[in-house]
């Protein structure tokens, strides 16, 4: 036999295939025991990884199929009284927006505080094209006062210019690289990290492209109103109120509508125009605060997923058992109560958009994120058009759909005056793909 050929054994392939072992452990120890790891933005990607590989998730993705027996109608009221005129769905709406509070997002305060504002600093910004204006929000009760920090673009214009407005997950630091951005108040950066962290979320944002395109855009650090975390997250805005069910996305989104509040007096900013952004657990809030807000022309949803606007009759992707383990400060005690129980729910989201009527809504979506639920989402939103129907408003249909789908397909976006709709390739995130369809939505039917 030639040696030349002949197999040896080297003694570092114990080691190597001891690493490997090793790694394929550690990765199947995340997998498993990811709920309880301390990087809870990881969640979305490992709850991910752990559909994409279970047989359910392959039934989900190719069927669509769901069980919407129990699912409330839109235009029935609580006690069975038709809804037939947009009279009666003034009180449908209240209806439905008590019962969100009652059972869901738990207490929302409208009145006991104060809003005050304060200009910390102006300057021009984009090489000119825009002025950047940050301002402190003071929220003041009998118990105290809580402040919050809006960093805000606006287009150089001659006429009020419409505004987006939505929370971000960093710290106003990182939306754009811009030295003059203050720290927002509750990031625990320090300096240096601050600098390195600066303008990292910039894709999220989209600045230049918005103002480019004649928007402002406003923003505001969520921690500022409620920390998010289960242990500290009723240290700001919520500990002025004796209020044991105002929980951590109640309380964003009272800080978007304490961001409104601010944006409604500005000469700048056309009131009839106020756009209301968020991604993920912050789209959760701001579809809370669009549905509440009558001063949000526009709501967009962008991956809200679970309690936000995908169905929770859905019961895909993420579900409502696993939202309240995993993020017990973010919704009321009552929400926990049912368990994995959904259809003793007495509202599913698709009654919330409904209550954006006669206003509109956008909702999007990411093609592979599952746990998000884009099934959910769409069909959500589908089912929230009888109330846009009752007030004559133009709604999407089912009938852009290729034979066979139930859902658009990832690039596609589906579009009428009062709804929209996309869904954008790859993975959970917000990114200038997503601002391209938004701004392009906007441009057509937000017009001046
Ligand atoms: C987790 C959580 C989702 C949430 C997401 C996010 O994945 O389970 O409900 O939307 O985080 O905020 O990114």
């Amino acid at each position: 036999m030639n040696s030349a050929h002949k197999k040896h054994f080297h003694w570092w392939y114990i080691p190597l295939g001891l690493v490997v072992i090793l790694l394929v452990a550690i990765l199947a120890f995340a997998l498993w025991a990811h709920r309880f790891l301390p990087w809870k933005n990881m969640i979305a990607f490992t709850s991910n990884l752990r559909l994409e590989l279970s047989e359910s998730t392959k039934n989900y993705v190719t069927s669509g199929e769901r069980d919407y027996s129990t699912l409330p109608e839109v235009l029935t009221m609580a006690d069975g009284t038709p809804v037939q005129t947009v009279e009666d769905f003034a009180a449908r709406r209240q209806e439905i927006l008590d019962l969100f509070e009652q059972n869901v997002y738990g207490t929302l305060p409208k009145d006991g505080f104060t809003t005050s504002f304060e200009v910390l600093e102006e300057g021009s910004a984009l090489n000119g094209a825009a002025i950047r204006r940050q301002v402190k929000i003071s929220v003041t009760t009998d118990k105290g006062t809580s402040d919050a920090l809006l960093l805000m673009y606006l287009p150089q214009s001659e006429k009020p210019v419409p505004v987006v407005l939505g929370l971000n997950f960093k710290g106003n630091h990182t939306v754009f690289a811009d030295e003059a951005i203050l720290p927002s108040y509750s990031t625990e950066a320090d300096d240096e990290t601050l600098l390195e962290e600066r303008g990292i979320k910039a894709e999220r944002w989209n600045i230049e492209q918005a103002i480019a395109r004649g928007y402002g855009i406003a923003t505001i650090f969520c921690d500022d109103f409620a920390p998010d975390n289960a242990d500290t997250y009723n240290t700001r805005v919520i500990s002025l109120f004796d209020e044991p069910e105002f929980k951590a996305v109640g309380a964003w989104a009272f800080g978007i509508m304490r961001g409104v509040d601010y944006l409604v007096q500005q000469p700048e900013v056309d009131t009839n125009r106020i756009v209301d952004i968020g991604h993920s657990r912050l789209g959760k809030a701001a579809v809370w605060a669009g549905a509440n807000d009558e001063r949000i022309a526009l709501v967009i949803s962008n991956d809200s997923g679970n309690t936000g606007a995908t169905l929770t009759r859905s019961n895909h992707g993420e579900t409502m058992k696993s939202i309240n383990a995993m993020f017990p400060h973010w919704f009321c005690t009552q929400y926990k109560e049912y368990g994995a129980a959904a259809n003793a729910l007495p509202v599913d989201q698709h009654l919330l958009l409904a209550c954006i009527a006669p206003r509109k809504v956008y909702v999007a979506n990411a093609n592979d994120d599952l746990w998000a639920d884009p099934q959910g989402a769409w069909n959500s939103l589908l089912a929230s058009r009888p109330a846009f129907e009752l007030y004559g408003q133009a709604v999407i249909s089912e009938d852009c759909l290729a034979e066979g789908e139930t859902q658009p397909h990832a690039g596609q976006s589906v579009w009428s005056a009062d709804m929209g709709y996309h869904k954008r390739s790859g993975w959970h995130d917000i990114q200038s793909e997503d601002w391209a369809f938004y701004l392009d939505y906007m441009d057509q039917y937000l017009a001046g």
